[in-house]
């Protein structure tokens, strides 16, 4: 018998992971890992395991993951401090005696100019170090960052940000949870680079926006600085505008672009389009 846990499972995307796992595994061979479980009484109702897991607790790490073989790590969210928490998963992982550990990092890891890359690097070198047989679940930016603010594109009429012409193969968090949960499943190692099967500019974005809905709406490109100022001046604390924009200046560059299909053979389907997301973020 094999034991999967997911640690992150109360999360938007850990949520569409263990969804898709108990799709592919029974029920009482999985544990939720979280930190407030009462969070997932509605899984604990299914059958799963649901354990204490708080990153910065490492007590409650060595706890949570006795008697785990294959574990799924969902990055934390606390910018700054996912080292630190990520490490202290994997050395419980290690000294638990985890035979195998896939973590979700960032599209093309290794060389991503966005600077939220760092700690996903420094994450996958413990991994690395760890010894741990391993999968690199190299997310894309998830199709919710664009459709998500739909409502003020269409007050407004514009979206804007700094993009450029910049290629973004970006995917739904339900496509990335179930790949999460294939490799979960069947313990599949390897570096994962997981992008949508096609490509949209902001521009198209835009223009689908405004076809779908019937109103007028325009992407406006600006520079990286004026656009996190743009984001500081609607409230956003400083440090976030700065990652923002600097994530949206990358995708200038090409930085989430992939075509390597390598999402849509793992789920077994193609991945959600973007048009697909515009309509289902209208449709609520
Ligand atoms: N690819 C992208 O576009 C993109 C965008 C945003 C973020 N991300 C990354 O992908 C991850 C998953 O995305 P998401 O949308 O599911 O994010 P999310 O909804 O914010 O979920 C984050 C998860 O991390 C858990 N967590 C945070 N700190 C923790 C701690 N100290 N101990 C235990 N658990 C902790 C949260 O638990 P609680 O429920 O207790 O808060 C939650 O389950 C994010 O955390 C971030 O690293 C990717």
């Amino acid at each position: 018998m094999t034991v999967y846990a997911i640690a992150g499972a109360t999360g938007q995307l850990g949520r569409k992971a263990l969804d898709d796992l108990l799709t592919r595994v029974d029920p009482t061979d999985v544990v939720a890992l979280a930190r407030d479980p009462a969070k997932l009484v509605d899984y604990a109702e299914q059958g799963v395991a649901v354990r204490l897991a708080d990153y910065d607790a490492p007590a409650t790490l060595t706890a949570a993951l006795a008697g785990v073989d294959n574990l799924l790590l969902i990055s934390g969210n606390a910018v700054g401090a996912r080292v630190a928490q990520h490490g202290a998963v994997i050395d419980a992982a290690k000294a638990a005696g985890v035979s195998f550990i896939a973590y979700t990092s960032i599209l093309h890891a290794d060389e991503s100019p966005i600077g939220l890359a760092q700690e996903h690097r420094d994450t996958e070198a413990l991994i690395v170090a760890s010894g741990i047989p391993h999968a690199l679940l190299r997310n894309t930016w998830y199709m919710e960052n664009y459709t998500g603010s739909l409502a003020p594109a269409l007050q407004f009429g514009v979206i804007s940000g700094a993009a450029g012409d910049g290629r973004i193969a970006a995917a739904t968090r339900a496509d990335l949870g179930a790949a999460a949960a294939a490799v979960l499943a069947d313990g599949i190692t390897g570096v994962h680079e997981l992008a949508g099967d096609s490509a949209f500019t902001m521009g198209d974005f835009a223009a689908e926006v405004a076809a779908q809905s019937g109103k007028p709406v325009a992407y406006v490109n600006m520079t990286q600085a004026d656009y996190q100022a743009q984001l500081e001046g609607v409230g956003l604390p400083g440090f976030i505008a700065a990652m923002v924009a600097d994530s949206s200046f990358q995708t200038s560059t090409g930085a989430l672009f992939d075509d390597s299909g390598a999402l849509s053979a793992l789920i077994g389907r193609p991945t959600a389009t973007y048009q697909q997301a515009i309509a289902a973020a209208l449709a609520v």
